[in-house]
């Protein structure tokens, strides 16, 4: 191409237009004062570029940390959790295979726990029977065989239910601050009542309890320990495991958000919101450990677990959590908590002025 020509157009078999030369001039010009421009105000673009990425991700928390990672990639990385779901032969393809395709999938690792392997499934396969009896005994043995062959492949280890709902990224947001080497575990906290201290606590078995792995190690190598834990398969399965943790002093963790609304639900959300169909004295009232009262105001916007949840409804929470959107919604900017040293844990006495 001649040197001389400035060619603005590429248009095939026509001679390139010559271009004059006062608007040579001014073109360069205009090019000098743009590189000026541009060379002031270059960090400030830079700084913009980054920021692409946290306007794309509603739940991003700074681009020089993040790089092209979203918090919830950077917690699934950082924050391992093993789920384990109990459940029974009966209803490995009407709840299990539900649980699998919707929160389970988003577990580091999931296994269900129960008396048959499924070629659909990832099974431990238990000695105990399928008794709702022995739910007790069941969850010794699961949780002996986790310590003894999958301690290493996760940081926290939660026990659910097959009709209980997860949700993962509130999971590791909430956990986020807390060591696994820390003796603790959470979930949604009942009072003991009864002849017990003021500050024991049980975490509902429904909505599911997450054990740290030094928790899981205190437990596993604990539970033999005739006056600390019922060595016995029977008896209320969350209540017996809160009595052996606290005994064992494992603490009970206040799993509340900042505004001390609730995370772990041992109901689904209407069980909360519409309290007008079960007054005050409902057994959740009346025995929460806190926010005993119904309350629009008392569920965290960052819920963890929810309770009763079918398998119809396992797909619906799927849906509007994580394809359904608001047109124009504001998007929010996020920071992870700040880590949390065992010497400044402060766990809150109980709200709940039942005895
Ligand atoms: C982010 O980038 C790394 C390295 O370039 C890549 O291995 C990883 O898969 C990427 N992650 C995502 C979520 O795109
Ligand atoms: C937990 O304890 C182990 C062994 O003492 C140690 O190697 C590890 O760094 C600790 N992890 C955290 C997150 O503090
Ligand atoms: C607890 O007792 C059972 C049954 O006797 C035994 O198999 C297991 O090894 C014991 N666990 C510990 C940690 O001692
Ligand atoms: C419960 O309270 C008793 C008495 O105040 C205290 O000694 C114990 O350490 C507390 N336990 C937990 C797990 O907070």
């Amino acid at each position: 191409m001649d040197g001389e020509h400035i060619t603005l157009g590429f248009e095939r078999g026509r001679p390139a237009r010559r271009m004059p030369s006062h608007r040579l001039v001014l073109l360069i010009l205009l090019m000098g004062s743009l590189l000026v421009v541009l060379f002031a105000y270059w960090d400030v673009m830079m700084l913009t570029a980054g920021a692409v990425p946290m306007a794309r991700n509603t739940n991003s928390i700074g681009s020089a940390e993040l790089g092209n990672e979203t918090v919830a990639e950077k917690l699934h990385r950082e924050v391992r959790i093993l789920c384990w779901v109990l459940t029974t032969p009966k209803y490995h393809k009407t709840r299990a295979i539900h649980v699998l395709r919707t929160w389970g999938k988003r577990c580091n690792k999931i296994y269900f726990m129960t008396s048959e392997p499924d070629d659909e499934l990832p099974t431990v396969v238990l000695t105990k029977p399928d008794r709702y009896e022995v739910l007790w005994g069941k969850t010794k043995e699961a949780f002996t065989h986790i310590h003894e062959q999958m301690s290493d492949e996760a940081d926290w280890f939660i026990k659910a239910d097959d009709d209980t709902y997860v949700f993962l990224e509130n999971l590791r947001y909430m956990l986020y601050p807390y060591s696994p080497n820390m003796s603790i575990y959470f979930g949604f906290n009942y009072k003991m009542v009864g002849t017990h201290q003021k500050n024991e606590s049980y975490m509902s078995g429904g909505s599911g309890y997450v054990l740290s792995r030094e928790a899981l190690r205190i437990f596993a190598e604990g539970l033999n320990d005739t006056a600390k834990c019922r060595q016995e398969d029977d008896h209320a399965e969350d209540v017996e495991m809160g009595k052996c943790l606290f005994n064992l002093g494992v603490k009970a963790g206040d799993s509340r958000d900042e505004q001390l609304r609730n995370r772990f639900y041992p109901v689904v959300p209407y069980g909360a919101l519409l309290s007008g169909n079960v007054g005050m004295d409902f057994w959740l009232y009346k025995y929460a450990y806190y926010n005993a009262r119904a309350c629009m105001d008392c569920l965290s916007e960052y819920p963890v677990a929810f309770h009763y949840v079918n398998n119809e409804q396992l797909y619906v929470y799927e849906y509007f959590n994580y394809q359904f959107q608001h047109s124009g919604r504001l998007q929010v900017e996020e920071q992870l908590p700040k880590k949390i040293r065992e010497e400044d844990l402060v766990i809150p006495e109980s709200d709940n002025p039942v005895t």
